[in-house]
């Protein structure tokens, strides 16, 4: 098993290249599922989660081709339209595969994904908005099985936005017969990214980025000539906040200041400059960090996925902060992992009291789940007295594409080891 060794106390500068988001290239690899011909996509990051989904759409007849940075995906033989258990357990947004198939093949066989360590996560909102356009569902020993013989337009209000829950739908929408409407709908930039690729398609698509939806169906859909997958915003802003952490100054190459607006504020709030340029944004860390409170929210608001690395960040505050988690119900599992390395956190509920200290001391810790364990390395940047020891990376190796390398590039001293 692989872990990753870091020695803290060292300030981090220079330039950091984004990749591509990897909540933008799940829905979109999903989406190649609609129809034939290639679809050549860029800046498709180089992640676990997206080989898996491509092994899981392998094994139903899609071909894959990688050149030069570029990833062509053929699906003109779907022979198979089952997700395995196996597979999906590794990971949720494997539910993504649902709509595409229903809209391509009318049938689908997909393993329930279950719960994972953040939450329950149910799929009835998925599941609600596809029985009104038509969609007959069984659950048969842990698999869904669904079979409609046409999609029918509906309007579908979700009592929560939920992300992969609006990207199914659209999904299944843009070949249904007639209008579906959805509202409530999520408004998450790699939602409107996946819109943009069904777009290129041929689909009609209205109002993605606002909470209505409204998606006209299409009989027929072609192949996507060319789409550069926009760059993770949850990526920048753990680099972000490493420079804050360290007091550095770090060149945020390829990523938009417009999808980061709540994260830039909360920036700014504990002393960091940011600034943004032709290529992207800069960031320079304060003298000391000031304390902020944090509070979940689906976007625009402060990301869920933001909140493990923040509440790194504010371990070395001055002050206390209070970070509110909305989203997930479990989603603070890196806690006593953070306070294995000295860090002063409460628990109340789901919220958090953080009490900053001047440094954390190194430790052996393990990761629990991706954005957790991103948190851990963080820490283990300003910890001090030895070295850090992150365990069970391939959390990490899920949603961040050679992290190592670029810290290491900035300057950090980490390294990846095989136990
Ligand atoms: N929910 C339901 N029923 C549903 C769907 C969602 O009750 O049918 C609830 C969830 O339990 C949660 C809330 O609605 O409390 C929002 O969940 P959402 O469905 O939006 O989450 P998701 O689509 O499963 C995506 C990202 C997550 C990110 C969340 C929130 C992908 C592939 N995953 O998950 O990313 O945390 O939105 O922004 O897009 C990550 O990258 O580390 C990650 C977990």
């Amino acid at each position: 098993m692989e872990k990753i060794i870091i020695e803290g106390g060292r300030q981090l500068n220079g330039t950091v290249t984004i990749s591509g988001a990897k909540n933008a290239a799940l829905p979109i690899t999903a989406a190649s599922i609609l129809t034939g011909g290639w679809h050549r996509f860029h800046r498709v990051p180089q992640l676990r989660d997206i080989e898996t989904i491509r092994k899981i759409m392998s094994k139903m007849g899609v071909v894959f081709e990688e050149q030069d940075g570029v990833l062509s995906i053929n699906s003109d033989n779907i022979t198979e339209c089952e997700a395995p258990y196996d597979l999906v357990k590794t990971m949720r947004a494997s539910i993504l595969l649902l709509g595409p198939l229903l809209a391509r093949l009318g049938r689908a066989r997909i393993s329930l994904p279950g719960g994972c360590a953040i939450g329950a996560r149910p799929i009835n909102l998925h599941l609600k908005a596809l029985a009104a356009m038509g969609v007959d569902m069984t659950l048969e020993h842990g698999y869904i099985n669904a079979r409609v013989d046409r999609l029918k337009g509906a309007n579908v209000f979700f009592d929560i936005p939920t992300v992969t829950g609006t990207e199914n739908i659209m999904m299944a929408a843009v070949k249904a017969e007639g209008k579906t409407v959805l509202r409530n709908a999520a408004k998450e930039p790699e939602v409107i990214d996946l819109a943009v690729v069904l777009r290129k398609m041929g689909a009609l698509i209205e109002g993605d980025g606002t909470d209505t939806i409204t998606i006209r169906g299409v009989k027929n859909l072609g192949a996507v000539q060319e789409h550069v997958v926009i760059t993770d915003r949850i990526e920048a802003g753990t680099f972000m906040v490493a420079a804050a952490m360290t007091g550095g100054s770090i060149a945020i190459e390829g990523c938009r200041s417009a999808n980061m607006e709540a994260v830039i504020e909360k920036l700014r709030a504990v002393g960091a400059e940011v600034k943004e340029t032709d290529s992207g944004l800069h960031i320079r860390g304060p003298k000391t960090v000031k304390s902020v409170d944090i509070k979940t929210m689906p976007y625009p608001g402060f990301p869920t996925d933001l909140q493990a690395q923040f509440m790194a960040l504010m371990c070395v505050a001055e002050g206390s902060s209070i970070i509110t988690e909305t989203i997930f119900e479990n989603r603070f599992i890196h806690v006593s992992e953070l306070q294995r390395m000295g860090a002063n956190i409460e628990i109340s509920g789901n919220q958090a009291i953080v009490r900053g200290r001047e440094y954390l001391s190194a430790a052996p810790v393990m990761a629990t789940d991706l954005r957790a364990s991103a948190s851990l390395v963080l820490a283990g940047l300003v910890a001090l007295e030895g070295r850090t020891e992150v365990h069970r990376i391939y959390h990490l190796d899920r949603g961040y594409e050679a992290m190592e390398e670029k810290f290491m590039k900035l300057g950090a001293n980490i390294r990846r080891e095989t136990a």
